[in-house]
């Protein structure tokens, strides 16, 4: 353990040269691509990578193209130093710290985009987001060329967006989605979360609670499915929650779900703000 050691590269080409040592001494290799401000939550996806792959791979990139003109871009938080000591914690191999100048070179005019699985949930108020992510989850999976890429099902639609452009492109990569890593009180664990307030912050585990009891009403098939939403939405709107949406789905497709059917895999979503931190989450139901 000891003469273990974090490789910080911030140049492509010298990431490709790393890469391909790897590759020459028969490594598999993970790639955990994150924005940073990294938690409990992302060093989970670490540990899931080591599972599966000799070397681990971590990309610290804050995406420029997938924040929206007046989203949180500048604010976003950028602890390097904190990101890395952490890192060295769960004994990653690399860390990926491209520039934007590497990234999006001048007159980058090239974008993926995924239509279908986009346009509801997320997409509809965030209707640029995941062509973003897709561009760039692209590039880092064509940088790095590894044989996992690990993602969190706390953005559940992001994970099957990028399934789908896996598949549909021919990325030989196995994409793996890892479980959400929550607080104590169940909130979900998010870069996000340092944005709230002290009370916002003991309103926010609300957001799952309600998740979850909506989840057990739900297998009830006697009761209405909107009138059981419509009154969860009522609840956390009660509770300081600006709901953007609350829905229940299939959990392949995304496809509304009108009526429960035995043996249907479905999930609910939610995307809520508390004060101006916009919160996600999702549960199995
Ligand atoms: P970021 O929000 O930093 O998240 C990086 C990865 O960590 C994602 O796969 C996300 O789902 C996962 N993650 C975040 N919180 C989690 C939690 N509480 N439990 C489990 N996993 C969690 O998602 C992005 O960055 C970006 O869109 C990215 C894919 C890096 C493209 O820019």
């Amino acid at each position: 353990m000891d003469d273990h050691r974090l490789t910080i590269v911030s140049n492509i080409q010298v990431l490709r040269e790393e890469i391909a040592e790897l590759r020459a001494q028969k490594k598999t290799v993970a790639l955990v691509p994150t924005m940073g401000a990294l938690h409990e939550g992302h060093l989970s996806l670490i540990d899931f990578a080591k599972e599966h792959a000799d070397k681990t791979v971590c990309s610290i990139y804050v995406n420029p193209t997938q924040f929206a003109p007046g989203e949180d871009l500048d604010a976003y938080p950028r602890p390097l130093v904190d990101d890395i000591r952490a890192l060295e914690g769960k004994l990653t191999d690399f860390v990926f710290t491209p520039t934007d100048d590497e990234m999006y070179p001048d007159g980058f005019s090239t974008k993926i985009s995924v239509s279908g699985l986009t346009s509801a949930l997320c997409g509809k108020s965030r209707p640029d987001h995941f062509d973003g992510v897709a561009t760039i989850v692209t590039k880092l999976l064509l940088m790095v060329q590894p044989d996992f890429a690990i993602f969190g099902e706390k953005d559940y639609q992001q994970l099957l967006v990028i399934r789908r452009f896996v598949r549909d492109l021919n990325i030989p990569v196995e994409i793996l989605g890892a479980p959400i890593i929550r607080g104590e009180d169940g909130l979900a664990l998010s870069s996000r979360n340092q944005y709230l307030s002290a009370k916002e912050r003991e309103v926010a585990p609300q957001l799952h609670q309600t998740l979850n009891q909506l989840s057990e009403k739900i297998k009830d098939i006697s009761k209405d499915l909107s009138e059981l939403l419509a009154s969860a939405n009522d609840e956390l709107t009660r509770l300081g929650f600006k709901v953007d949406y609350l829905e229940i789905r299939d959990a392949k497709s995304l496809a509304p779900i009108a009526e429960i059917f035995e043996d249907q895999a479905a999930r609910l979503f939610v995307a809520a703000k508390l004060g101006n931190t916009r919160l996600i989450d999702n549960v199995a139901v």
